[in-house]
């Protein structure tokens, strides 16, 4: 599967926001959006009107993750945006994942489920075959610039060859201390988008670690 790189613009420079999207729409697959409310994690970063700045530059899509309790309630205001693919924890909602990957489907956008580093990975696969893709934290939700969890290269792995055994070909999205040294064990495990924020940002030449990213060595 192809690989694509989302970068996270939580590590951007938010006071130059215009110059690092128009950045990333010449070298970048997704801008990764990270959504939190100080609630479901212990931390905010922003909301719409920072997503719809973000559209009115990108030109490329953009992948909204929410780390939000009441997932639902955003999902209309996401589509209106222009927002491509739209993902939730499964942690937040429960038994209610069903129910919004078909609302978020319904909204012309691809339905992502995420879990946490101690969610179980089976805990996703009742879903399989209904949501359109995958996220895999490989930290704990909540904070940019985290260390990578290196046990989420066997959780990657197994919830890969579950899709696969069921026949499907769901993308696997990892989120969290994703970089150019991890990029290939990522790749042969079975994640195929690539969520990085400080490893892109922190960059002396971001484009080029995205590059990177996409080639992984
Ligand atoms: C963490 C966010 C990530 C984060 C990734 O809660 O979901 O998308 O921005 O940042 P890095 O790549 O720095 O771990
Ligand atoms: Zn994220």
């Amino acid at each position: 599967m192809q690989l694509q790189i989302a970068p996270s613009i939580l590590s951007a420079d938010f006071a130059e926001l215009g110059r690092d999207i128009r950045m990333l729409n010449g070298c970048a697959d997704l801008i990764h959006l990270d959504v939190m409310d100080g609630s479901f994690v212990p931390n905010i970063s922003f909301g719409f009107p920072v997503i719809e700045a973000v559209s009115k530059i990108a030109t490329i899509p953009m992948d909204a993750h929410l780390m939000v309790v009441h997932p639902e309630r955003w999902v209309k205001r996401c589509a209106e945006l222009g927002v491509a693919m739209t993902s939730f924890h499964l942690e937040a909602v429960g038994d209610d994942a069903g129910k919004i990957i078909d609302e978020i489907k319904a909204n012309g956008m691809k339905a992502g489920l995420v879990i946490n580093p101690d969610i179980p990975v089976e805990r996703l696969y009742p879903y399989i075959g209904q949501a359109d893709y995958f996220l895999i934290m490989s930290v704990f939700a909540g904070f940019g610039g985290q260390k990578f969890i290196p046990e989420s290269l066997q959780r990657i792995k197994a919830l890969k060859e579950e899709i696969t055994r069921r026949g499907f070909d769901s993308p696997i999205e990892v989120d969290g201390g994703v970089n150019a040294q991890n990029a290939a064990a990522l790749k042969d495990a079975g994640a195929s988008i690539f969520v990085a924020g400080s490893s892109v940002f922190k960059a002396e030449d971001p484009s080029q670690a995205v590059a990177l990213l996409r080639n992984p060595q």
